[in-house]
């Protein structure tokens, strides 16, 4: 189970029996799915449509994300290198599976979503943690991309806006990374789940619109753009020959994602995007609140997060008063006694954070940081 399913589970235990949880834990919007895509899914059972589709995704669909995506990004992919997916989550499976062998190096800038390593691990690949500085934003720069190259060096992955850290990289090094990467012959996997919720100088991003787009798949998700985590849908743009390989596995694993899900999302990709933009908007309130309200507390330092819904602020100063090696424990204390659920470091790569998610209302997070001042006053 991953440190986030952990914590969760603890304070859903906690909730069940009656204790008032302010829950920091979630990695997912808050927001219900707009509506019209809710109608749109069941107008589609309605009218039984109910049946297997093409697996990699119906052509509907297909054009529609290659649509949005050039609309928002300015890409020009075809329908032979668009795969339609159960979630964000089993389309980095595949392009994993499909590309790393045993004895493959995948390098992993940390902090990292918690299922990247065990991806890589299960395709036989080894993860080469690159650590990047929390003085620099947790910033991935090319000139530490390239120090992290091995001779088996097949694959990098890239997660901007991050998962746990809300980084965003610079597109300046996003270019040298992709030029680099075509050079040494290593696929860039860019995880574009939250690429529409920055609040940064830089605003939404695709690596999809490079030139050096053979050496590179992008994964994208409707889960947190359009709050839809339970319908799983997701999807890869690619070279042809990777997206075909991925459809044999999809072929072979889940088959098609599920029929009407896919309606709901040819609505959410061709309906208004206003419901986006609402989101985006509230996020940032809720950033710069949590932000600032973490930073008022004696001890915690925080960076800036200009992306996804996540802060990863540094309790480092706690962790050596009581000699303890990593924040499990402190984030166990924190639920036990403060009554908040943030999840530990160390099931992203690192020892002195933990991850809070600001997908809750701004009454929960001024609640949590009320929690969290008292708590870390006395401790
Ligand atoms: C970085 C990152 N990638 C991919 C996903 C997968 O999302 P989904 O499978 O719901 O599309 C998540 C979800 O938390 C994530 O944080």
């Amino acid at each position: 189970m991953s440190s986030t399913a952990a914590v969760a589970g603890k304070a859903e235990r906690l909730k069940a029996g009656g204790v008032e949880i302010v829950d920091f834990g979630a990695g997912q919007p808050d927001f219900s799915t707009p509506e019209n895509v809710k109608r749109a899914a069941v107008e589609a059972l309605e009218q039984d449509y109910t049946k297997y589709t093409d697996t990699g995704g119906t052509p509907e669909l297909k054009e529609a994300v290659i649509e949005r995506h050039a609309a928002d990004f300015g890409s020009n992919y075809t329908a032979a290198e668009c795969i339609v997916t159960v979630g964000g989550k089993h389309a980095v499976f595949e392009a994993v599976a499909a590309t790393v062998s045993p004895g493959d190096d995948v390098i992993l800038p940390v902090p990292y979503w918690a299922s990247f390593p065990e991806i890589i691990r299960y395709a036989g690949g080894r993860p080469v943690l690159l650590r990047t500085s929390e003085d620099d934003n947790f910033a991935l720069r090319a000139e530490a991309v390239e120090k992290s190259l091995t001779p088996a060096t097949r694959m990098l992955i890239v997660n901007s806006p991050c998962n746990p850290s809300g980084a965003v990289v610079p597109s300046s090094e996003m270019e040298k990374i992709l030029h680099l990467a075509a050079r040494r012959g290593i696929l860039v996997v860019s995880d574009e789940t939250y690429s529409h919720f920055t609040y940064g100088v830089q605003g939404p991003y695709s690596l999809g619109t490079t030139r050096n787009r053979e050496n590179l798949v992008v994964i994208g998700s409707l889960s947190k753009t359009y709050a839809m985590t339970g319908w799983r849908i997701g999807y890869a743009l690619g070279s042809a020959p990777l997206i075909a390989n991925m459809l044999t596995l999809q072929s072979h694993s889940t088959s098609n994602p599920t029929s009407f899900a896919q309606k709901g999302a040819v609505e959410a990709l061709r309906g208004p995007q206003d419901a986006v933009r609402r989101m985006r908007a509230e996020y940032q309130r809720r950033r710069d609140r949590i932000v600032a309200g973490l930073r008022a507390i004696p001890g915690i330092s925080c960076t800036n997060p200009e992306g996804a819904f996540y802060v990863y602020p540094n309790l480092g100063k706690f962790l050596d008063r009581d000699g303890m090696a990593d924040t499990t424990a402190l984030a166990a204390k924190l639920l036990d006694q403060a009554r908040v659920a943030v999840v530990p470091g160390p099931g992203f790569g690192t020892a002195q954070h933990v991850r809070i998610s600001y997908a809750t209302s701004m009454q929960q997070i001024d609640e949590g940081l009320r929690r969290m001042q008292d708590f870390f006053a006395h401790y």
